[in-house]
């Protein structure tokens, strides 16, 4: 068994997810926003590196059925419909459509996992989904990725925090080291530090604390709803949809 955790995908080689299950977290805020997209009804969300790629994508999918959505560095995304809220995927919003997203951290975590087995996207709101799916891959003797999208390129004490939760889900909660890197340590050694809280990490971050500041507070909170969204999104032939369940050891 080998888990390893990465905090950014900065440097990340295409060797390094070739073949393997990749679990990309990015907690605050773009990983909850797709879950919540796909729980609302949405067809599929397709990440995409910058604001201009994603207005030609919408244009090329067709305006009717298209939303756009994201931010960058926080603020609204001129011209998009939508924002980095998951509360603004509402069934009203997304239902039925395909949902055209880029995000400064969330999407590049994304795009960088391309290449891997199978990518999924991995968060406090679909916690049980996202270990459930990891436990199997365990099972099958699967070496497991956790890439953190992280902020800038550096550490986010909110992924990392989750990282160690998804671990710990994998492992139905035995708290073993081997095959364990460095990184997946200290993610599992943050959840011994604030206990099963989500809002801790996350409100200490600076992520969270950038949010709160901005007025974006609900956005955080609705981030720490543990399996609110019980979606599992796979992220395969650039588009992100929900993964129908597996029957044990069928998992990719
Ligand atoms: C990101 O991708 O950097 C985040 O989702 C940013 C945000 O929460 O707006």
């Amino acid at each position: 068994m080998k888990i390893d955790v990465l905090f950014s995908p900065a440097g990340l080689t295409p060797p390094e997810v070739a073949g393997r299950p990749v679990f990309v977290i990015d907690v605050l805020r773009a990983g909850t926003v797709i879950c919540a997209a796909l729980h609302h009804g949405a067809r599929g969300v397709v990440p995409v590196a910058s604001a201009e790629e994603a207005t030609r994508m919408a244009q090329g999918l067709g305006p009717a059925d298209t939303v756009t959505a994201g931010e960058q560095n926080c603020e609204p995304i001129p011209g998009f419909t939508l924002g980095n809220s998951p509360l603004e995927m509402s069934e009203a919003a997304v239902r039925g459509k395909t949902v055209v997203m880029t995000t400064t951290n969330g999407t590049r975590a994304l795009l960088a996992a391309q290449g891997a087995s199978a990518v999924y996207v991995a968060a406090a709101v679909n916690l049980a989904a996202a270990g459930a799916r990891a436990h199997e891959l365990l099972v099958q003797r699967k070496d497991l990725l956790i890439l953190c999208a992280g902020r800038e390129s550096r550490f986010g004490l909110d992924d990392a925090y989750a990282a160690g939760r998804l671990i710990l889900a994998a492992l139905e909660g035995r708290r073993r080291r081997k095959g364990l890197n460095d990184g997946a340590l200290a993610a599992m050694d943050l959840v011994r530090r604030y206990g099963e809280r989500w809002h801790r990490p996350f409100g200490l971050s600076a992520a969270g604390r950038q949010l709160i500041g901005l007025g974006m507070g609900a956005d955080v909170a609705d981030a720490a709803r543990e399996n609110a969204y019980p979606v599992l999104p796979i992220f395969h032939d650039r588009r992100i949809t929900a993964a129908p369940a597996e029957p044990h050891g069928a998992a990719p």
